[in-house]
């Protein structure tokens, strides 16, 4: 069933393009419009594709394209699904599938998150180096359920799924743009609600850098799929227990601010998977 489904998606997005995309990237909160960087791009709207969802968060935009970025073919998710939008855990990782179908080998997700640590600041870059998945750890998981062999094993393991070849080139990327690259634990709530003071103190406790609403499942899909992935959070306001309340509005201003220098990791990450595939 579900790799059925996932089929006739790869088969409405192929019918599109003769492209066949290596990365696929997810593009969150205010960071859609790195898409509009394509070269020879094909632009489908979720609507027109079976499985997919129209966002209806503000400053998601609903178009997968592919194209090139930085010599590599890519599928680029201008928006994403949300578990509180009320789309279940296999919903919201679909388009992974899809795009692993498509030939994607590699996944690059990023999100806006609240940062944990008082020393960061808003329009730091984290790279997540690990993640905790706590709405799965609560039976909210992509994976319960029948296991098709075909799309990867019954139990995934995931100590190690952030450590690869990209992340050197991600963090030479940075540091070649004059920037540190944050590197931290990422945790994925629910949400829709910013963190209560007593939330964000267990977070810390627990050993959070960063927290979102997002990202964690896709990355679960990724890896259960053999998928390689790489994950950035972009600080996009400072969720600590003494300070003040989250909105969305920073979240999306602080977003728009850091798009270049995001932009500017993404290709400079994407040019040096194309120098390695040529070298
Ligand atoms: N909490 C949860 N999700 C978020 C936040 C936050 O503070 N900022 C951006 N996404």
């Amino acid at each position: 069933m579900l790799y059925e489904d996932i089929e006739t998606a790869r088969a409405v997005v192929a019918a599109r393009t003769s492209l066949m995309p290596r990365v696929g990237l997810i593009l969150g909160s205010g960071l859609g419009s790195l898409a509009d960087e394509l070269a020879d791009a094909t632009v489908i709207p979720y609507a027109e594709i079976p499985g997919f969802f129209t966002s209806q968060v503000h400053g998601h935009r609903s178009e997968l394209a592919l194209g090139h970025l930085g010599g590599q073919p890519v599928a680029v998710m201008r928006g994403r699904f949300h578990f509180y939008e009320g789309h279940t855990m296999q919903q919201v990782t679909f388009p992974v599938r899809v795009m692993r179908a498509l030939g994607c080998h590699t996944l690059i997700a990023t999100n806006a998150a609240g940062g944990l640590r008082p020393d960061w600041q808003v329009g730091d870059i984290m790279r997540l180096n690990d993640q905790i998945f706590l709405p799965g750890m609560v039976g909210q998981h992509p994976l319960i359920g029948h296991n098709d062999e075909r799309l990867g094993p019954r139990f995934p393991a995931m100590v190690g799924a952030f450590e690869n070849e990209l992340v050197p080139m991600a963090r030479d990327t940075a540091a070649s743009l004059g920037f540190t690259l944050r590197e931290g634990v990422y945790c994925m709530l629910s949400g829709p609600h910013f963190e209560s003071a007593a939330e964000l103190r267990m977070l810390q406790r627990l050993g959070v850098d960063a927290v979102g609403m997002s990202t964690a499942p896709e990355i679960m899909v990724a890896r259960h799929g053999g998928m390689r992935v790489l994950a950035f959070s972009l600080i996009t306001n400072l969720a600590l227990p003494d300070g003040a309340p989250a909105n969305h509005e920073e979240v999306l201003e602080a977003g728009e601010a850091a798009k270049p220098r995001f932009g500017a990791l993404l290709r400079g990450i994407l040019e040096r998977m194309t120098k390695a595939d040529t070298a």
